[in-house]
């Protein structure tokens, strides 16, 4: 089973616990494994029930929650996902599965997009989190990545304080139909990698004018760098 595990070699050697900072010494035993297995899937999928309903109840409701996991986070959702090309990771830390991430990779956008993100509330504020996006950038630099994205729900203002303080940006509004009557209403946000986009560059997409405007999520880079959402242009300015 392929997994990673991160850590600093000369932190395993013993050096005394007193020197070691503590996420530092945590990372030496976070291990992050690739979700493959049916058996895998099912482990998810049950993370996701008690982490979601936890967290998300609150500001969607029960019943949008049990949508989305019936979506998004069954067994079948999952493995429709792997096959479209997102790739999910349990992070396990002392034998425990701590939490989970998804990422999608657009090698034509140059972009990974952090889907999921997610801490048992129990093991939240100890660095997992942290570890879990530093992850994500290494997956970013080692692809020749610029950005990372993701969106997140208006109201979850913990975890929009939370990428605000890991250094994302706010670039607008995303508003997308789910099915049933539901709706997603999110804000997306942007880390990048150091690279910055080139004027009129669509993250790299560099599709023509009128194939940008098609796209719901088309962000263009304008003179000054700054960042246009053409999602939210047109739906003030229908
Ligand atoms: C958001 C989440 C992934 C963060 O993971 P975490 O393990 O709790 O975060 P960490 O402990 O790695 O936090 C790293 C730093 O951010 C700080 N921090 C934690 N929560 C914060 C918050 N809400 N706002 C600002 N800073 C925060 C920590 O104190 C820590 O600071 P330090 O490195 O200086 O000590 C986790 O809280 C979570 O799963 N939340 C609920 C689910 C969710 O909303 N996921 C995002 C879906 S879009």
């Amino acid at each position: 089973m392929p997994s990673t595990v991160l850590g600093n070699p000369r932190l395993q050697r013993g050096f005394p616990s007193r020197l070691r900072p503590t996420l530092a010494r945590r990372k030496n035993m976070i291990e992050f494994a690739r979700i493959h297995t049916q058996e895998q899937i099912s482990n998810v999928v049950r993370l996701a029930r008690e982490i979601w309903t936890d967290h998300y109840t609150a500001i969607i409701g029960r019943e949008q929650v049990d949508y989305m996991l019936d979506k998004f986070q069954s067994e079948r959702g999952i493995a429709a996902q792997l096959a479209d090309g997102y790739e999910y990771y349990t992070v396990l830390h002392e034998g425990e599965n701590v939490g989970y991430i998804a990422i999608v990779p657009d090698d034509n956008a140059r972009t990974i997009m952090i889907s999921k993100i997610y801490v048992r509330r129990s093991r939240r504020g100890h660095g997992f989190g942290r570890a879990m996006l530093e992850f994500a950038e290494d997956l970013c630099r080692k692809r020749h990545m610029t950005s990372l994205c993701l969106t997140v729900n208006k109201n979850n203002t913990q975890a929009i304080a939370w990428y605000m303080r890991m250094g994302f940006k706010n670039v607008g509004s995303v508003v997308q139909d789910i099915g049933t009557g539901f709706v997603m209403d999110d804000y997306r946000m942007e880390k990048s990698m150091g690279q910055q986009g080139a004027e009129g560059d669509t993250l790299g997409l560099r599709l023509p004018p009128q194939k940008r405007r098609d796209r719901t999520l088309a962000i263009v880079y304008n003179r000054g760098h700054e960042i246009n959402n053409q999602y939210q242009r047109e739906a003030l300015d229908p």
